[in-house]
């Protein structure tokens, strides 16, 4: 099986693109990042891949008229990688329709929350307000409707009497670095997929609807 071409998309500081690349170096992921793209130019992922050595594109979203038009920009960019896989890490700009139809099945998103629970943003305060017992974070496929797409794998963690936004946040951010690279590794493998009806499969068995869960407390 040859190594599959995966192109990331990022805005900011690109620690999910650290562990993927992380889990690259280390064998863990039968993958190669052809590109890293960025809609901003500051993003400090940016730099962990020229680190790394990999090919940033930056595409401003302020030069295009329309969002139709950027993500068409961006489509014929990273097509030219010829990408098996697109993940999206921290990438912080709504997609069209058109972009995430052709990349159906082979765009993976990460989500601060266990979804369908708090989709966008402010997840870890909002969780808290709620008084849930717990929170995640979730990887799943990308579809129209946004961060509600197919669940491929959730990392809960408990919520302690003492946590606030920021204790939250900093230990959802360590279990992305976990299951992200995962869900990566499975896909390369081609071990993770969805099926044209819409389900999860990882090894041919059908994912129930909060994906795999992955425990570790
Ligand atoms: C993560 O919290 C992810 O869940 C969300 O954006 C953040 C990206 O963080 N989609 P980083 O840039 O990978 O550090």
């Amino acid at each position: 099986m040859t190594d599959k071409s995966i192109v990331v998309l990022i805005s900011g500081s690109g620690s999910n693109l650290q562990a993927i690349i992380d889990a690259i170096a280390s064998g863990q992921v039968a993958g190669r990042i052809a590109a890293v793209l960025s809609n901003k130019a500051e993003a400090f992922g940016l730099e962990r891949a020229k680190t790394a050595g990999i090919p940033q594109i930056i595409i401003n979203h302020k030069d295009y008229d329309s969002r139709e038009d950027f993500d068409l920009a961006m489509i014929e960019a990273i097509d030219t990688y010829a990408p098996d896989l697109i993940v999206l890490a921290g990438f912080m700009r709504i997609l069209t329709a058109e972009f995430v139809r052709h990349y159906q099945g082979r765009m993976l998103n990460i989500h601060p929350s266990l979804l369908p629970k708090y989709k966008g943003l402010h997840t870890h305060q909002r969780a808290l307000d709620a008084g849930d017992a717990q929170h995640g974070c979730t990887v799943h496929f990308v579809t129209e409707e946004l961060d509600g797409g197919p669940l491929a794998i959730q990392a809960p963690l408990n919520i302690h009497a003492t946590d606030n936004a920021d204790s939250l946040q900093l230990r959802v951010h360590r279990a992305e670095h976990d299951i992200y690279p995962l869900a990566v590794e499975w896909f390369c493998a081609d071990r993770l997929s969805l099926s044209v009806s819409g389900a999860v499969q990882l090894d041919g068995t059908t994912l129930p609807p909060e994906g795999y869960q992955f425990i570790q407390e």
